[in-house]
């Protein structure tokens, strides 16, 4: 498999206060085409590492590679065309006065001729299934349609690589599953490239393989088979439980003996009535 990212040993700290770096060497490469879901804990350098990857911030050691391009300030234009980057909060990523607009805005920044623009905002649109909005405004979108446009935005850029840090967390959940839904679409139809940044299962059960941060770093790595096999130790890794195993883990904290296996809610409630009878 040919590597499409490599980041190659990278620290970085924001200010000489901080105890500990944001980022401490951290290296992982991800291959083209791959999905690659970022975890940990608040705080643990997971957008810090994606500020990284696309030249918002440069490492103080270390490099990152994108594409066959070493991010320099030389180059840096042509890796934010490389790597899109989709942000956690819908109401803040749009420029333009109607749906269409906006998708055009970062095409109009890169001189493409207009009638070729036309034509990449339509077919953007159309990946996300948001054509028939082209004409409404923005702001009247629900929150999963407005990340469905922010993506449009990505993929009318053509780029290699996509970034979703935390884009589904302000979501509900069926927001959650329309772009959820969208991503995986549209990575298949432009063979892209995805990081995601989540603390939700459900995304990060969609990966090839994921990554667990905390502290500033890279503290392991595996397929989400092997990740979710941690068990009660994933809330430490931050990501957010289905409540069955939420209420499992704080029972279990308390000293209650749980059951091992997979319950859903219907069936916690149940297994907490029987357990209720036996006391
Ligand atoms: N602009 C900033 N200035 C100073 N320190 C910062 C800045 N942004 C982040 N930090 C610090 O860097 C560390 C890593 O932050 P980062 O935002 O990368 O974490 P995160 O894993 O994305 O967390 P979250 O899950 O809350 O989004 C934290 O200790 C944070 O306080
Ligand atoms: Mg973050």
């Amino acid at each position: 498999m040919s590597e499409i990212i490599t980041v190659n040993h990278i620290s970085y700290k924001y200010t000489d206060e901080q105890e500990r770096n944001a980022l401490n060497d951290v290296s992982f490469t991800i291959a083209k085409g791959e999905w690659v879901a970022i975890i940990g804990p608040n705080g643990s350098g997971k957008s810090t590492l994606a500020k990284t990857i696309n030249g918002l911030i440069e490492p103080m050691s270390g490099d990152v590679t994108a594409g066959n391009l070493t991010l320099n300030e030389k180059n840096i234009w042509s890796i934010r065309e490389m790597v899109g980057m989709v942000f956690q909060n819908p109401d803040n990523q749009f420029v333009g006065s109607t749906v269409q607009d906006d998708v055009a805005f970062g095409l109009e920044n890169l001189g493409v001729p207009r009638d070729d623009m036309v034509d990449r905002v339509r077919d953007a649109l159309d990946k996300v299934n948001m054509l028939e909005f082209a004409e409404r405004e923005p702001a009247r979108l629900s929150g999963g349609q407005k990340q469905r446009v922010a993506i449009a935005g990505i993929v009318a850029l053509r780029p290699d690589i996509m970034i979703l840090d935390e884009a589904t967390s302000m979501l509900d959940p069926k927001g959650r599953q329309e772009v959820l839904r969208t991503v995986k679409e549209v990575k298949e139809k432009e063979n892209l490239s995805v990081i995601s940044i989540t603390h939700d299962i459900d995304e990060a059960a969609a990966a090839n393989r994921i990554i667990v941060m905390k502290a500033g770093e890279l503290i392991k790595e595996g397929t989400p088979e092997e990740i979710f096999s941690y068990g009660d130790q994933l809330i430490e890794m931050g990501l957010d439980l289905p409540f069955p195993e939420k209420l499992k883990s704080s029972l279990k904290e308390i000293g209650i003996s749980v059951p091992t296996e997979y319950l859903t809610e219907e069936g916690m409630v149940d297994w907490l009535w029987t357990y209720g009878l036996k006391k």
